[in-house]
């Protein structure tokens, strides 16, 4: 069984609900807290040992290239100045020479087509695929715990979450079969299933291992929900040849895609921090009490 060594990153997407923030920002680089949003999910991957970080971007996302590049005037500063806690804060994230990888998507045609364009940089091996809009909070991060099923299973591995029933519309939506190891084995998979016709609440909350060959299954380009050429669809494809396990991850998901999830997440990991959890939680009870809407 081959090593994961690999992660793909789509991040080509407009962010048009963020809009103004997003008209000369990546979606990607907004920050919660002090991170932008995409290092969340870089260090996610990291931590369940990924060696190899591929973007796939679009037009106006080349400062995700430099923020994972070396700033040395940055650098040097801080260490003239003898800020070496910043320093060695920041070179703990750096990815080192040619650990990462970029490639542009160039037409919008859905998750499944951004998959398709790290093809090459992928080559014949499995890869996880994290979608940076979802970003989580738990002690053990959702890689990490689906690396874990990998190692025993091998295969294909996505991670579930339980959604609201009445929301089941918004996602990939998976069937839940026998258990195996940490996880289950995966009986159904569809991509936004119309309403009151989902199978689970199970829903697909944004990270993958999957095996090279869902490429060629992807070649083939085929649209489905929303006319865009959908992940979920290629991997019920090559379901019928390889085996599919469901990870249910039980730590907290944003959805950093939309306004109110984005705001969630900021609250969520200011109160996560140790040094901030007692103000925040002051300031919360606070701007309740006084702030009325308009
Ligand atoms: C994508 C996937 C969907 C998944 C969701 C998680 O949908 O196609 O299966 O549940 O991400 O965020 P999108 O959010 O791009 O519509």
């Amino acid at each position: 069984m081959k090593k994961l060594r690999k992660a793909v990153f789509p991040v080509a997407g407009l962010g048009t609900r963020f809009l103004p923030a997003t008209k000369a920002i990546p979606k990607e680089m907004l920050t919660v807290v002090d991170r932008p949003v995409i290092q969340y999910v870089v260090d996610e991957a990291r931590d369940a040992g990924i060696e190899h970080f591929i973007f796939v971007t679009g037009r106006n996302k080349a400062v995700i290239e430099d923020h994972f590049d070396v700033q040395f005037e940055l650098y040097n500063t801080l260490a003239e100045r003898g800020k070496t806690d910043e320093l060695a804060r920041l070179q703990k994230l750096q990815p080192l020479p040619g650990q990462t990888s970029f490639t542009r998507q160039q037409v919008p045609l859905g998750l499944g087509h951004a998959v398709w364009c790290a093809r090459d940089l992928v080559g014949d091996e499995p890869f996880a695929l994290l979608l940076p809009d979802m970003i989580m909070q738990s002690e053990r991060g959702c890689l990490r715990e689906m690396v874990d099923l990998f190692d025993e299973t091998g295969g294909n591995i996505i991670a579930v979450q339980e959604c609201d029933p009445a929301e089941t519309h918004k996602y990939g939506i998976v069937g839940r079969g026998a258990d195996v190891h940490n996880g289950f084995e995966v009986t159904s998979m569809v991509e936004k299933p119309p309403r009151g016709t989902a199978e689970s609440n199970l829903f697909l909350n944004g990270r993958y291992i999957l095996q090279p060959e869902i490429f060629e299954v992807l070649s083939k380009h085929e649209k489905g929900a929303g006319n865009e050429i959908q992940l979920t669809d290629a991997m019920l494809k090559l379901q019928n040849e390889q085996t599919f396990y469901g990870y249910h991850y039980k730590g907290r998901t944003f959805d950093c895609g939309s306004p109110e999830g984005f705001v969630e997440a900021n609250v969520a990991f200011a109160l996560w921090r140790s040094d901030m959890n007692q103000s925040m939680k002051e300031t919360i009870e606070r701007l309740s009490r006084e702030i009325k809407p308009v």
